[in-house]
């Protein structure tokens, strides 16, 4: 009986631990995923599963331009970021490189529009 008791606790400490590490937290459906700002799930999402990371960083252009650029230039305009990674909009940062963007639209019209609008609230975050 003890040793199953023990087992047990093993076996509920296991899946805990594995939800955490494994969990995306994309919908809130946790009161601790609540209390996560849009700014925060929108880096999560920009360095994790949107892998946006790997062609822009906040203050240089690597392969895209830098997210300060792209909050600079989405503010001036008015235009929404949204839009644009749901493949309805126009290029207005660097048209002549769309091509290279438009790869991503696979992924991000797949997620869902309070995923975007993180996303769109992360990049404003680093509005200098
Ligand atoms: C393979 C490299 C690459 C990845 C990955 C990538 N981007 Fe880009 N992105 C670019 C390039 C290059 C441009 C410049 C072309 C352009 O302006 O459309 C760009 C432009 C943009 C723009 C400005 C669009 C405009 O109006 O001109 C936004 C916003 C943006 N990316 C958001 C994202 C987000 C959010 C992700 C993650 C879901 C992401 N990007 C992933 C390369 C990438």
């Amino acid at each position: 009986m003890r040793k199953t008791l023990f087992l047990f606790a093993v076996l509920a400490f296991a899946s805990c631990k594995k939800e955490e590490v494994k969990k995306e937290p994309l919908y809130p459906t946790t009161t601790e995923e609540v209390a996560q700002t849009p700014e925060e799930l929108g880096e999560e999402i920009f360095k994790g599963k949107g892998n946006c990371v790997a062609c822009h960083q906040v203050d240089k252009k690597v392969i895209g331009p830098s997210l300060q650029d792209i909050a600079k230039i989405y503010k001036d305009k008015n235009a929404s970021i949204v839009t644009f990674l749901k493949g309805e909009g126009e290029p207005i940062v660097d048209p002549s490189q769309y091509e290279v963007m438009k790869t991503n639209f696979a992924v991000t019209k797949a997620m869902s529009d309070d995923e975007l609008k993180a996303l769109e609230a992360y990049v404003y975050s680093n509005l200098k």
